[in-house]
C-alpha cells in the first residue's frame, strides 16, 4: 500500500477519527490484516466512505459499536469520541460492493442515501389495496422490508406476494385496527419474524356519503373507530416498541378533508381532522423518544374507497376544477413523499402534515 493512497491506514486513521493518534493507527493496521481474508477491500471501501460522509456532514451521527448485519465488521474503527455522526443502515448498505450482500437483494440504487430505506421494517395498516398497497411497493422499491395488513387474509397473502417480488422479507397476518389485541398480535409477529419495526403507516380507512341530518349513528361510530380510534390503537402498540428503541417513522393518512368540509361526508371529515390533531399531538408527545410521527394528505386518487364518488359524477367534476393540475393524483405518485418522511431524511421533520395533491390546497380561483 503506497503511503500515498488514500485507503493507506494512516490516511484513514486521520481522516476517520481526527486524530493523529498512534494508538489508534496501530489498531487500525491490526484491524485491517484481521480483516484481509475476509475482504478487508470491502472495509475499507465501507470506512471510506462513510468518513467522506460524516466529513461531508452527510451523516449526522456515529455508527452502531456492534457489527453489521451483513457480517462486515465496522466497530474496530476508531472514531472521534465527540462526534455526532452515526451511519444508517441504509448508508452501510450503499456502500457494500455486490460481493458482500447476502442472497436478498439489498441493492438499492438511491443518490441521496439517507433516503434509502434498506435494513428498516415497514408495517403498512391498510396496504392491501389502493393508496396503502401502492405505499407498500414504494417502500419496498426503497429497500424496506414491507409488512402489508389488512383484515382480508386473501388480499393480504396477494399483497405479500407483491412484496416478496420485489426481493424484500415480508410476511403474513391479518390485522383490524377496531381491536386492540388484533395490533398487539401483529406487532410481536412481525418481531419474531423480523426483529424490529421503524416503520408504521396508518391507512386503514372507511367513508360513507349519505347527509348528516339521516346519517346512521351506527356508520358515524365505524367511521370514528376505524380512521381516528384506529389509528390511535397503532400509533400506540407500536410506538412502544420504537420508544424503546429510540427510534420510529409514523406516517398516517390525513385528507383533504382534514382541512376543507366536504359535502355530506361529515362523518370522514371529523375523522379526518381528528387524525390531523392527532398526529401533532403524538408528534409532540414522542419527538423526545426519536419518533416522527407525521401525516401524508393525499390529494383526490381515483381507488375502490371513492370511485362511486368519483365516476361521471358532479362533485368528480368540481374536484378536477379545483385542482390546478386538473387531473386526479395517481397512486404512485403519493410513494415519494412517504419514502421521505420514512426516511433518515426527515429526521427533522416531525408533526408536518404534507400534501400531495395536485395544488388543490393551496388554489383559490382556478380559473
Ligand atoms: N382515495 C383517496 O382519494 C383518498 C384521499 C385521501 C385520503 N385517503 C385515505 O387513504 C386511506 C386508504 O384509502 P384507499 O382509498 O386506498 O382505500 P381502500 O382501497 O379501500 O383501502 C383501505 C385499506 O384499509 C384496510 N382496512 C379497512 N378497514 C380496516 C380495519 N378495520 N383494520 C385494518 N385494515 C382495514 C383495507 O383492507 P380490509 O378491507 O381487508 O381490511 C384496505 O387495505 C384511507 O384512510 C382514506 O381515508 C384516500
Amino acid at each position: 500500500m503506497s503511503s500515498g493512497d488514500d485507503s493507506s491506514p494512516q490516511r484513514m486513521s486521520r481522516t476517520i477519527g481526527g486524530e493523529s493518534c498512534s494508538v489508534k493507527e496501530k489498531k487500525l493496521n491490526r484491524d485491517l490484516s484481521k480483516t484481509q481474508k475476509r475482504g478487508a477491500k470491502c472495509w475499507r471501501t465501507i470506512v471510506l466512505r462513510w468518513s467522506r460522509l460524516v466529513k461531508g456532514g452527510v451523516v449526522n451521527s456515529r455508527p452502531p459499536k456492534g457489527s453489521v448485519r451483513s457480517g462486515i465488521k465496522l466497530k474496530k474503527v476508531s472514531v472521534q469520541k465527540d462526534s455526532t455522526a452515526k451511519c444508517s443502515g441504509a448508508l452501510y448498505n450503499s456502500a457494500l460492493p455486490t460481493s458482500a450482500k447476502t442472497k436478498r437483494n439489498y441493492r438499492v440504487v438511491m443518490g441521496y442515501p439517507l433516503l434509502e430505506l434498506t435494513r428498516k421494517t415497514a408495517v403498512v395498516i391498510g396496504g392491501t389495496s389502493g393508496i396503502g398497497l401502492a405505499l407498500s411497493k414504494g417502500l419496498a422499491q426503497a429497500g424496506a422490508d414491507v409488512v402489508p395488513t389488512g383484515r382480508r387474509s386473501e388480499q393480504v397473502q396477494a399483497a405479500v406476494g407483491i412484496v416478496e417480488e420485489l426481493g424484500r422479507r415480508t410476511l403474513a397476518q391479518t390485522c383490524d385496527v377496531r381491536d386492540n389485541a388484533s395490533i398487539e398480535t401483529l406487532l410481536q409477529t412481525v418481531l419474531a419474524k423480523l426483529g424490529s419495526v421503524q416503520i408504521l403507516v396508518n391507512c386503514a380507512g372507511w367513508t360513507k356519503r349519505m347527509p348528516t341530518l339521516d346519517f346512521p349513528d351506527v356508520d358515524w361510530e365505524s367511521i370514528m373507530d376505524i380512521n381516528l380510534n384506529g389509528t390511535m390503537r397503532a400509533c400506540r402498540v407500536f410506538a412502544r416498541h420504537m420508544i424503546e428503541r429510540r427510534y420510529g417513522r409514523i406516517i398516517n393518512i390525513a385528507s383533504l378533508s382534514s382541512f376543507l368540509g366536504l359535502y355530506e361526508v361529515a362523518a370522514y371529515c371529523a375523522s379526518k381532522g381528528a387524525v390531523a390533531s392527532l398526529t401533532k399531538a403524538l408528534a409532540v408527545e414522542w419527538a423526545q423518544y426519536g419518533v416522527c410521527v407525521n401525516a401524508l394528505v393525499p390529494g383526490v386518487l381515483r381507488t375502490d374507497l371513492n370511485a362511486a364518488l368519483l365516476d361521471g359524477t358532479e362533485r368528480g367534476k368540481e374536484f378536477l376544477l379545483r385542482t390546478p393540475m386538473r387531473r386526479f393524483g395517481k397512486l404512485d405518485e403519493l410513494a415519494g413523499a412517504t419514502i421521505f418522511l420514512a426516511s433518515d431524511a426527515a429526521s427533522f421533520v416531525t408533526g408536518h402534515l404534507l400534501a400531495v395533491d395536485g395544488g388543490i390546497l393551496a388554489s383559490g380561483v382556478n380559473q
